[in-house]
């Protein structure tokens, strides 16, 4: 399979048809060819156990769903969960019943309760997969297989404090962040309505809003919003930069921080199957480096999301 760019509109869609035909064969080999099927099923399970260390799938009860505006919302959980999970892991979601598509979808964590016993993700309903969860009852039931790839790592020692910058969903797997540390968060969404859930955040979270028609906070994108306070000196311009949200915001922020010289890590949002290493439908182009095994391809879910945007071919 041809790795993706990571730019979303060019050929991820190919990513999605080749990760899609993959999980199809998976049901089907075993009706075709038993012997074949159950080797297939027996080397996923061992590569599933060895390369996702903690990773379970439970069914959850639903606690509540929190409906917001720009058909956002907050999908509250029960446990158990594990309290280790690290901002910037995702987990791989169904409802229990009637999922209208063939694939689970990937969500990040949003929330863990401190001893695991509920778990939040925030979603925005822009299709089948995320409408369904959207659409939940109290005590229904979700599939919640996680968690699953690698957070935002703790600065260095003498470091500056990462800024985290969030476009729409992107925000999410920030809020378990800035439980840990004190952070500003530049949040960025076409319009008041996409501007939701900055109440879940710790008190200790200093929110820098920007909205493309200006209808609340700073009137422009988010990366605009980045560099006005940069150059009024609000934020540290050596601080590392964290980045979540669609593509092409990304991408920019990443240019702008590598012509400056300043760090950056971005939480990809790749269309994915598996979730844990197994198809290859969420590979992106990178720099060749040991960690990829010399390839100039990474599996976004077991090699990423989080990746220092210097990995990335964008
Ligand atoms: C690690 C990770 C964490 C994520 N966390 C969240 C989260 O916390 N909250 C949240 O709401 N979403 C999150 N996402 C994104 C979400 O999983 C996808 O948008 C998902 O495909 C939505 O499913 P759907 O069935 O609703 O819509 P789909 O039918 O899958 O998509 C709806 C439309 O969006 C397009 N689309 C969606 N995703 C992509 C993509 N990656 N590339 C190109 N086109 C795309 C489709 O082509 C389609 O037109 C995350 C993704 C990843 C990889
Ligand atoms: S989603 Fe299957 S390998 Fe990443």
């Amino acid at each position: 399979m041809r790795p993706c760019r990571v730019r979303k509109p060019t050929r991820i869609g190919e990513c999605g048809r080749n990760s899609i035909d993959t999980a199809i064969e998976f049901v089907i080999q075993p009706m075709r060819a038993p012997r074949a099927g159950t080797a297939i099923q027996v080397v996923q399970c061992i590569y599933r156990v060895l390369s996702c260390d903690g990773m379970q799938t439970r069914l959850h009860k639903v606690l509540r769903v929190e409906g917001l505006t720009g058909a956002s919302y907050v999908l509250w959980l029960e446990g158990p969960f594990s309290a280790e999970i690290a901002p910037g892991q995702f987990a791989m979601l169904r409802t229990g019943s009637d999922w209208p598509v063939l694939l689970p979808r990937p969500f990040s964590y949003f929330d863990v309760s401190a001893a695991g016993t509920a778990a939040s993700f925030f979603g925005k309903a822009i299709g089948p997969g995320t409408r369904a969860l959207a659409a939940v009852r109290v005590g229904d039931e979700v599939s919640v297989s996680g968690p699953l790839g690698g957070g935002f790592p703790a600065p260095a020692d003498g470091e500056p404090e990462p800024v985290c910058i969030a476009g729409g969903v992107g925000l999410a797997p920030f809020l378990l962040w800035t439980k840990q540390r004190a952070t500003t968060v530049l949040y960025g969404g076409a319009n008041r309505e996409a501007i939701v859930a900055m109440e879940s955040f710790p008190g200790q979270t200093t929110f820098h809003v920007a909205t493309d028609d200006g209808s609340l906070g700073f009137h422009g994108n988010v990366l605009e919003l980045y560099r006005s306070l940069v150059a009024a000196g609000e934020v540290d311009q050596r601080a590392p930069v964290y980045c979540c949200g669609p593509d092409p915001m990304m991408e920019a922020v990443a240019a702008d921080c590598a012509e400056r010289g300043v760090a950056c890590r971005v939480s990809l949002e790749t269309y994915m199957a598996c979730g844990y290493g197994v198809c290859n439908g969420c590979s992106v182009a990178v720099e060749p480096a040991e960690r990829f095994g010399g390839k100039p391809w990474a599996r976004c879910c077991i090699h990423g999301p989080v990746f220092d945007a210097a990995e990335l071919k964008w």
